[in-house]
């Protein structure tokens, strides 16, 4: 008789033996992208391809059967919780949300380990959203199951960086040799800090540009300085627009400033409008996490350079491809 061995977290019971490559991702928690290098890169936009491909084909199918997944959101969300849904039903799997954490225990005074373990009795996969850095890996510390961080406060937002990054391969081909430049809010936007440190394994020059009391914060950019990105940093848009190939506009983060009246002095600092995009490239993509609260104009919506409805779409295949690699299923 042969002794039941049960998987452990990084085997997958689905996968041949020896197959490391596709079961690396198994059982995995997606904290930072930090965890990944520009192979796991390749391998997770190679699957998001065949998402996208089997979405276009048939729209749903049943890898993940039979699997649930927790989406636990403790700060508003449309797009990063509606597409992890999305992604999980398309997969043939179901979802637990829970997105106002209001009606949940967590307004009894539940702490985030407690909720954690108890959303893993119900689901193999939990994906988290909350306003404070380091929430994810403290939910990770508690799970058994893998966590994926949807975004911890100022932190970081690892599956929108990830997505950023397929965006900016699927619609210009390749990102090493391009200059990126990130607009807006780049101290509290989560989203500029995963996605600079992710383009830190490529060659590419980073501008970034901002008000003064909204620049990139330090670490990050001495992180990235360590690496030998060639990075500077902008009060206007002017000087660097026409060399951009990705232009990344952020929404300033009202909801993390201490002071409104700071807020108020740098709400609308950038707006992007036809008339500024005149001294633009004919090929580049203008790029945005969502939601805009007036820092692109709608006349920008129908310019073939304006990615940022494209770039939720991406963001679909992205998500399939990892809760497919931490199931264990991709
Ligand atoms: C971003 C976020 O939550 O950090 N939104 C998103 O996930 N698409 C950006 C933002 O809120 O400005």
């Amino acid at each position: 008789m042969t002794t039941y061995v049960p998987p452990t977290r990084n085997q997958s019971p689905y996968l041949p033996f020896g197959d490391q490559r596709n079961a690396q991702f198994y059982g995995k928690d997606i904290l930072s992208v930090n965890q990944f290098n520009r192979d796991d890169l390749e391998y997770i936009f190679g699957v998001a391809k065949e998402m996208r491909e089997m979405v276009t084909r048939i729209g749903t199918f049943d890898l993940l059967k039979g699997k649930i997944l927790a989406n636990l959101f403790y700060e508003p969300s449309t797009r990063t919780s509606s597409s992890f849904t999305s992604a999980m039903e398309r997969l043939g799997g179901s979802v637990i949300p829970i997105n106002e954490v209001r009606y949940s225990s967590v307004s009894k005074g539940e702490s985030l380990p407690d909720t954690v373990r108890t959303l893993e009795c119900y689901a193999d996969v939990i994906v988290i959203r909350h306003p404070e850095s380091g929430s994810a890996a403290l939910a990770a510390k508690y799970a058994r199951k893998p966590i994926i961080n949807a975004g911890d406060g100022v932190g970081e937002h690892p599956t929108q960086a990830l997505l950023d990054l397929f965006t900016i391969v699927s619609e210009l081909g390749n990102v090493d040799g391009l200059t990126v430049t990130m607009l807006g809010d780049l101290k509290y936007g989560r989203t500029v800090h995963s996605l600079a440190r992710l383009l830190s394994q490529f060659i590419v020059k980073i501008n970034y540009v901002s008000p003064e009391i909204l620049r990139m914060p330090s670490e990050i950019i001495a992180e990235l300085k360590e690496k030998g990105v060639s990075q500077s940093e902008y009060n206007t848009l002017d000087a660097v627009l026409p060399k951009t190939d990705v232009l990344y506009v952020t929404r300033v983060q009202k909801e993390r400033f201490e002071n409104q009246e700071e807020y108020e002095s740098v709400k609308g600092a950038y707006v992007i409008t036809p008339e500024v995009m005149e001294q633009a490239k004919d090929k580049m993509i203008v790029m945005h996490p969502l939601p805009r609260v007036g820092e692109i104009s709608m006349e920008m919506d129908d310019d073939p350079r304006a990615a940022y409805f494209r770039q939720m779409e991406y963001g679909l295949y992205v998500r399939m491809a990892l809760l497919a690699m931490v199931l264990g299923k991709a």
